[in-house]
């Protein structure tokens, strides 16, 4: 089920078949740099791909989305909107990631735009976050550019992290 386009961009629900395309993304350890831990082994990445399979479980319209590089048809990453409690408030947060060679383009900050829009538009949310690490510039910067600002830092079981944020 396809969830959203971009110019470059083809963003739908993840299938098993993606199984061998996210297991390969999720090994390549400068991808993971800032999540080292968790969904490492390819039945864990079966065990999320399977958990997403029709969108959140808990919030179906939100999740993880293949994301497809649309000229090619390759699978490049994957992207979407996972929902969190945080200091008691529900939020949504902008997710992405993409495998290294797609990396560099501006396709990261254009998914993460039309995932905007299409929170914005389709699922009338009106705030959307990202949690970045404090080393990972990259994903401040793509947080800045789709118009989030810092907020806040905070802390979980896997460490500090920090909190942008937009209220439309
Ligand atoms: C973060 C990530 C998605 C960025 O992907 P990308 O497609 O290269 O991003 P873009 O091309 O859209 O670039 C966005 C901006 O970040 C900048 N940028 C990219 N890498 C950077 C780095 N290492 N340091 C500082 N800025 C960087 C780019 O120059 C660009 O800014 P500009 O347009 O002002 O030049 C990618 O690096 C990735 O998948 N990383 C692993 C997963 C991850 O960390 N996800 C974020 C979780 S919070």
């Amino acid at each position: 089920m396809n969830i959203l386009e971009t110019k470059r961009l083809l963003l739908r629900r993840l299938v098993m078949d993606d199984l061998d395309d996210l297991f390969v993304l999720y090994s390549d350890k400068e991808v993971r740099k800032y999540f080292p831990e968790g969904t490492l082994t390819r039945d864990e990445t079966k065990e999320e791909l399977e958990w997403f399979l029709n969108g959140h479980p808990q919030h179906p319209e939100l999740g993880l989305w293949a994301t497809i590089y649309k000229e090619t048809g390759q699978f490049i990453g994957r992207c979407g909107l996972l929902p969190w409690t945080i200091d008691g408030q529900y939020e949504v947060e902008v997710a992405y990631m993409l495998a290294r060679k797609f990396w560099g383009q501006g396709l990261a900050t254009e998914a993460a735009q039309g995932i905007a829009e299409y929170a914005y538009d389709k699922l009338n949310l009106s705030r959307l976050i990202c949690l970045i690490d404090r080393d990972n510039e990259a994903s401040k910067r793509v947080a800045t550019k789709i118009g989030m600002s810092f907020e806040k830092e905070g802390y979980d079981d896997k460490g500090p992290y920090l909190l942008y944020s937009i209220n439309k």
